[in-house]
């Protein structure tokens, strides 16, 4: 072919051929009913790709030689969503669903929903103007969420360009099929790489991904089920939404139906229940939503979810498999935990080879023995448990458990506190990793790229033996670049991650240092109160027990654990390093309206979550606190406020409501 013509000729076969390229692309991925033969299909996009590389200024942003990924991104920009993007409310079972059909039939008569299948992936927008896609971002909080326009666009189903010039927000789920799914991980096994637990994990590692080239391999698919702004187009209801995503070129899943009644309802989760593993893609649940997008309106929202719809979700799947064995584990606390070792099972998409059997009376009590068939359980995120052993599929040749009394680590006799074995050894060695590892972890310190396995390695390796360590790891740095695995460009980002740590807030490093009782919550309060850890260590169990949620418990282990000198020079060390030492108080904007002053929420905010909230306040100087007394200096009062509400009132304290409240911020 000659392309000495003018750019004019040329442009207007570019497009020519990427309107033939698009509706290809439709009929194959979209419709599953091609009229192009591949090699026709090769022949244009050779063709393109050969007038864009000639004439790059004529290439168009939505032409599909963009789908093979060729794009990096540095960072993930972070999107605002006009309209946030809400979650769902769940419901379990038959009378749940029955209630929540109730709760809509007194605002409407005769409800009509429409029931789909929820896909289990990520949620995603997708913004066109003019009919060209010009952006796709992922849920986020609800209100901010991260761009990630390269990689939806390697996404074969999500058109580049709509058969209307029209501006349009749609929302969907990105998801990874089953097949597909097999697939990567047995790749991923040959190549000695992790390998995803399920489906959603790598949907979702394919779309946070800087390089476009990964997304565009993983082969990833969306089903598109929500028209936020749907009465702009003249749209009545939610099934007429659908077919009308569905003309303009969407992926809509064809599995949707209208029901009239409860029972039509509950006959479509029924069918779906039991054809969910025929389907070609995981879904968790069934999604419930009502029809009428007037009464929609009318229902609203609360803070976080539709009043109109819902979502029903699978029961936890149970599976049978073998026990082998049952190994013991020890926690940093020194806790000895008893986990089964299974012959691997998929369950909920993920393969589960462990599971926990919680404690020795637990397996005594369900007479789970080794070598029996037993039924795993796993709901949604939670770590799997054996349910109960199969007594019917004995052979006798099972064999009960013996407990060793034993640290299975470091040999040291075990000592017995309620259901519970505690190794009470400092210097386990399995006690040292677990407290590093709880250290290094995302709700502590945050060390980005410090896996388990590193820091086990590390240990063994005799890098790593303390919180200290860490920080002094940049002085291995040339040994560490020459370990298997790692290169210059790892552990330079390593060290840099490590680096970042040292500014971290303080309720960060409490809460890592593993204190007994102090959790998250705890550390977020000590450290709102202490402007820095000396005071902290100072403190008397009597000004700790005056502070607000802090109990005897807690209170007397802050104290046993400041008066012990490791600790302290642990401390010391940290310091020394540079990490930092000073709540935030001294870094937030000084909001004469927040200041000091201690604050109490109740009630729904329709605005942002409460977790914004309170995050909000301590940004301006306040403090959050769970229960209304004389203390409380204001009550931010959202819609339906509880008790404390009428407390507040009788106690005469200042009230906000939410406008007020953000005014101020
Ligand atoms: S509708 C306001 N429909 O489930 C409407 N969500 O647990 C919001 N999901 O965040 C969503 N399939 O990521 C809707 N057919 C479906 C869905 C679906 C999967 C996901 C979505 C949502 C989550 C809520």
């Amino acid at each position: 072919m000659c392309y000495n013509n003018i750019g004019d000729n040329m442009k207007q076969r570019m497009d020519e051929i990427i309107e033939i390229l698009n509706k290809a692309n439709y009929e194959y991925y979209v419709l599953d009913n091609p009229t192009l033969t591949d090699q026709e299909y090769d022949r244009y996009m050779q063709e393109l790709t050969q007038i864009e590389q000639m004439h790059p200024e004529l290439k168009r942003s939505d032409s599909p030689t963009s789908r093979v990924g060729n794009e990096v991104v540095s960072e993930f920009k972070k999107v605002t969503h006009e309209i946030p993007m809400l979650s769902l409310g769940n419901v379990f079972n038959e009378s749940e669903i029955i209630a929540f059909d109730d709760r809509i039939k007194k605002e409407v008569k005769n409800p009509n929903y429409v029931c789909e299948l929820k896909i289990d992936g990520l949620s995603v927008s997708l913004i066109y103007e003019k009919g060209k896609f010009v952006r796709a971002a992922t849920r986020g909080d609800g209100v901010t969420g991260e761009d990630i326009t390269h990689n939806v666009k390697t996404i074969k189903n999500v058109p580049l360009t709509l058969p209307e010039d029209i501006d349009i927000e749609v929302r969907g789920e990105i998801y990874m099929s089953k097949e597909v799914f097999e697939a990567l991980n047995e790749n991923r096994k040959a190549e000695n790489k992790p390998i995803f637990a399920n489906p959603r994990n790598a949907a979702a590692g394919s779309v946070r991904q800087l390089d476009s080239k990964i997304a565009a391999s993983r082969n990833l698919e969306t089903f598109i089920y929500h028209l936020p702004d749907a009465k702009k187009y003249g749209i009545n209801t939610h099934y007429e939404a659908l077919m009308f995503m569905k003309k303009l070129g969407f992926n809509v899943n064809p599995n949707i139906e209208i029901v009239k009644n409860i029972s039509e309802l509950l006959q479509y989760i029924e069918k779906w229940t039991s054809k969910r593993s025929s389907l070609p893609y995981e879904i968790d649940g069934i999604v419930i939503k009502l029809n009428d997008l007037s009464m929609q309106e009318k229902l609203g929202f609360t803070s976080r979810t539709p009043r109109w719809a819902t979502a029903y979700k699978f029961p936890a799947e149970k599976v049978l498999t073998k026990l082998k064995d049952i190994k013991l584990s020890v926690g940093r606390t020194g806790q000895v935990t008893p986990n089964a070792i299974l012959e691997p099972v998929r369950v909920m998409g993920s393969i589960v080879s462990k599971a926990t059997l919680h404690n020795e009376d637990y397996i005594y009590s369900k007479d789970i023995r080794i070598g029996d068939v037993v039924s795993i359980i796993k709901a949604g995120d939670v770590i799997p448990r054996v349910e109960e052993a199969i007594i019917e599929r004995r052979t006798g040749k099972e064999q009960k458990f013996v407990m060793d009394t034993n640290c299975p680590i470091c040999k040291m006799p075990l000592t017995k506190k309620d259901a519970f074995y505690y190794c009470l050894n400092e210097k386990c060695d399995a006690r040292s990793i677990e407290k590093l590892i709880h250290f290094a972890s995302r709700d502590a310190m945050n060390i980005d790229g410090m896996g388990e396995q590193i820091i086990e390695d590390f240990y063994n390796m005799g890098y790593l033996s303390k919180y200290s360590d860490f920080y002094k790891l940049e002085n291995y740095k040339i040994e560490l670049m020459q370990l298997e695995g790692f290169g210059e460009k790892s552990i330079t980002n390593l060290l840099d991650s490590i680096e970042n740590t040292k500014k971290n807030s303080l309720d960060r490093l409490l809460f890592g240092l593993g204190i007994r009782h102090v959790g998250k919550k705890t550390a977020k309060i000590l450290s709102q109160h202490f402007s820095n850890i000396d005071l902290l260590i100072k403190a008397t169990y009597e000004q700790l027990i005056e502070i607000e949620d802090i109990g005897d418990i807690i209170a007397k282990s802050l104290i046993d654990y400041f008066s012990d000198e490791k600790n302290l020079n642990q401390i010391e060390q940290l310091k020394k390093l540079g990490l930092n030492m000073n709540s935030k108080i001294e870094e937030i904007n000084n909001n004469e309206n927040f200041i000091n002053k201690t604050f109490v929420l109740t009630g729904t905010l329709e605005n942002i979550t409460r977790e914004k909230a309170s995050e909000l306040i301590e940004q301006n100087g306040g403090i959050v606190t769970s229960s209304v007394s004389k203390k409380t200096d204001v009550v931010i009062v959202g819609a339906n406020p509880g008790s404390k509400y009428d407390k507040a009132k009788q106690l005469n304290i200042t009230i906000w409501e939410e406008q007020e409240f953000l005014n101020k911020i």
